[in-house]
């Protein structure tokens, strides 16, 4: 079969087309035929080394064993079953939970041995993966592009919100709205939860779109009075950030929420490291929260929301496989409109 494989931590040039065998299921796998796979940072980071502090190393500190395939937002038709799967499986159309995990129920997001399919396990920059059997759902919507941008950013976004839990009523800032977890963030706030929204987004053509998916508000993270267009628009400080940037926009956040606000964090495109006076967290009561991922539960609920139009995909463009290269480029660029997909 066709795949790009990651073969060493580097740029883009360690991504290799190249002609595979077909793996074969286990006892409990399904062998899944790929249709689409969505791109996130994380297989871009697993490229760079770049979850490393300091080494190069994948997100788990024992690094990646190359060569390696990539992707890990997958929708695909299931050919073939293992041993001990039931025939009913074969001809599903399947959406991919992208992690194993010995963590128990609510905490498999958490669990110290949790493996990532494209970093520990092969994954969908390929024309088949396999795959265990009780990981694959039904698919959400009638369409595989359209049913594989959620895995990753969508769960992570899905789990942001259950944490903070936004009442209609409260305002939520979303940073890195128009990207692939923003986008989510936006979504689930305003149409799962009925929050307000204010987006920031670097150009601010994109206002019209975000307005659709559900932003009260959108600004520009490049304004030099964003602070006070928070405020304004608003009415007063926020009641919470969820926040995908890092240190370009974390001490505006901190800044514009209010006593007893939250800030959640789940990554760093706008920069890793940041200072931080600790007195604007403790006089302010702020709560922090990490969040990875999250739990197989949510993935369900949220497919569920997409099932019932609640969440809708949002998608900048599609590259053919063999264009993977092009593909984590286009990935990095600014002002894209959601996810990019591979299609083998
Ligand atoms: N914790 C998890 O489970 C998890 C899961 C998925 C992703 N992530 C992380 O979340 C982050 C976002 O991922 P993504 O897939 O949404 O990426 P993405 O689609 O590339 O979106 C990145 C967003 O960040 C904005 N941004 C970049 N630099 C900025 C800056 N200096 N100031 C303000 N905004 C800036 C971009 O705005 P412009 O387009 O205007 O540049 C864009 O909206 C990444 O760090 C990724 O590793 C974490």
């Amino acid at each position: 079969m066709k795949a790009v494989q990651v073969i060493g931590y580097g740029d883009v040039d360690q991504l290799k087309v190249t002609d595979i065998p077909i793996p074969k299921p286990k006892e409990h796998e399904v062998l899944v035929q790929v249709k689409a796979c969505a791109i996130n940072n994380t297989e871009i980071w697993m490229r760079e080394g770049a979850y490393g502090k300091g080494e190069k190393s994948g997100w788990r500190p024992e690094g990646v064993q190359f060569p390696r395939t990539p992707g890990s937002d997958i929708t695909g038709k299931v050919v073939q079953v293992g041993s001990q799967v039931y025939e009913t499986m074969l001809d599903k159309d399947v959406v991919l939970f992208p992690f194993t995990s010995s963590g128990e129920e609510g905490q498999e997001h958490i669990a110290g041995d949790m493996s990532f399919i494209g970093s520990e396990y092969d994954g969908g920059y390929a024309e088949y993966v396999v795959w265990q059997a009780e990981l694959c759902f039904d698919m959400p919507l009638d369409d595989y592009t359209k049913s594989c941008v959620f895995s990753v950013s969508g769960m992570t976004a899905w789990h942001m919100v259950e944490q903070v839990k936004p009442k209609p009523g409260e305002t939520v800032i979303v940073t890195g709205a128009n990207g692939g977890v923003g986008s989510l963030n936006v979504q689930i706030v305003s149409n799962v939860f009925g929050a307000d929204v204010i987006a920031l987004v670097g150009d601010l053509k994109l206002e019209e779109h975000m307005k659709e998916l559900g932003a009260t508000h959108v600004l520009s993270y490049k304004s030099n009075k964003l602070e006070e267009e928070i405020l304004s628009a608003n009415g007063g400080p926020v009641d919470t950030v969820l926040d995908v940037v890092g240190d370009a926009l974390f001490s505006t956040s901190l800044n514009v929420l209010k006593k007893g606000g939250k800030f959640c964090t789940s990554g760093s495109s706008g920069g890793q490291k940041t200072e931080l006076d600790f007195r604007t967290l403790y006089l302010k009561h702020i709560t922090m929260y990490g969040s990875v991922l999250g739990t197989r539960e949510e993935f369900k609920r949220m497919l569920r929301a997409i099932s019932d139009n609640k969440i809708k995909p949002v998608i900048d463009r599609t590259f053919p496989l063999e264009e993977a290269k092009e593909a984590q480029q286009y990935f990095k660029k600014s002002g894209k409109k959601g996810k990019i997909v591979l299609i083998p």
